[in-house]
């Protein structure tokens, strides 16, 4: 059986959900890591059991001993590793968001095509059963026509020289957490929003900490959603219509890494559990790019979804600038 040989770039707080995906997945390896210095390269390699270190990107990418590059760099720096891999002959999973432009997600798919490997970003909720479930639900009629969808996801940010709140390395909440409802709402809506409204509280640097904002569908499916940096953990994910709602409580970060998944069912004011399996969503994410690399199947998230989320954060980004 194939087994793909993976590369970590940038070895910081989340690649260790890839090494614990990785760790439990029939058909890929954990190869290699890199990082900008050699020891900490080294030292991440030898805590994770991981068999090489590179004290360079470049070098991991130069390496005929990986086939799949997991890029886990600050948000500025994801469209060109993304790029520079493809070039090298990798396939990608990149964090999210996939790029900061339009223009970037363009480059990226170009790259792809030019390449033939594949890049996906990853949105590792979209491999949950909670949400699989959620969209077969909405699909299925069974909440009527959808009417709303609002969507919330904050956590509180304390630490000062953070590349989250750095305007120079695509910090904001909108492009750390909002990302999250965003794509959630264009998944369930199934086209993209022709209108969109919003309002931020940016910091002295024009960095939004607190960030709301409306989507309007051109069927008429309108979406609300809020991130945050400066609200304790909050997610929540509610799907209107106008038979019944579903409604989410940990849609984004749900066990092993937040509460157990909950969905619940409501028609009028009767309530409906919906049980769901609890299950690792960064080992799904991993098994949906091993299969579209090994047996063909498409990615979940495809690139031109990847596009019309890069596309919504940037009109909504704007739109809070230009409402002051
Ligand atoms: N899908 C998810 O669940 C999830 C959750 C959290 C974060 N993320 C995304 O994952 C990415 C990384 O987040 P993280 O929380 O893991 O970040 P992090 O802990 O800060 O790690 C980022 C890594 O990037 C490398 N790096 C390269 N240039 C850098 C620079 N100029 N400044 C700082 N670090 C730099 C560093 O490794 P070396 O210096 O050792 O090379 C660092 O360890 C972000 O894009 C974020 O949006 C996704």
């Amino acid at each position: 059986m194939a087994v793909l040989r993976w590369g970590i770039i940038g070895p910081g707080r989340i690649s260790t959900r890839i090494v614990r995906a990785l760790a439990s997945s029939s058909r890929g390896t954990l190869a290699a890591v890199a990082s900008r210095d050699a020891d900490r390269a080294a030292a991440y390699a030898s805590r994770h059991g991981v068999g090489r270190s590179f004290g360079s990107y470049d070098e991991l990418l130069a390496s005929s001993e990986i086939d799949v590059v997991y890029i886990a760099l600050p948000n500025h720096l994801h469209a060109q590793w993304t790029i520079r891999a493809l070039e090298a002959g990798k396939h990608v999973l990149c964090e999210k968001p996939l790029a900061l432009t339009v223009e970037d997600v363009d480059a990226i798919q170009a790259a792809a095509r030019m390449t033939g490997r594949i890049a996906v970003e990853a949105f590792m909720y979209l491999h949950h059963p909670q949400i699989l479930r959620a969209l077969e639900v909405a699909g299925d009629g069974l909440l009527g026509p959808l009417e709303l969808i609002l969507g919330t996801f904050s956590f509180l940010l304390s630490t000062p020289d953070d590349p989250r709140i750095d305007p120079a390395m695509g910090g904001g909440s909108l492009w750390d957490v909002g990302c999250y409802p965003v794509s959630f709402a264009r998944r369930l809506a199934g086209e993209e929003p022709d209108r969109v409204a919003a309002f931020a509280r940016l910091d002295e640097r024009g960095v939004d900490r607190t960030f709301i904002g409306q989507l309007h569908f051109p069927s008429g499916l309108l979406a609300q959603f809020d991130s945050g940096f400066r609200a304790s953990d909050r997610e929540s994910f509610e799907i209107v219509g106008q038979a019944g709602r579903l409604v989410l409580d940990s849609p984004f970060v749900p066990a092993p890494d937040g509460p157990r998944p909950v969905v619940t069912l409501w028609r009028g004011r009767v309530r409906e559990q919906i049980t769901v399996p609890s299950m690792d969503q960064y080992r799904a994410e991993v098994e949906d790019l091993t299969g579209a690399i090994l047996d063909g199947t498409p990615p979940r998230v495809s690139l031109d979804f990847s596009r019309g989320t890069i596309a919504t954060l940037v009109d909504l980004d704007l739109a809070a600038r230009s409402t002051g």
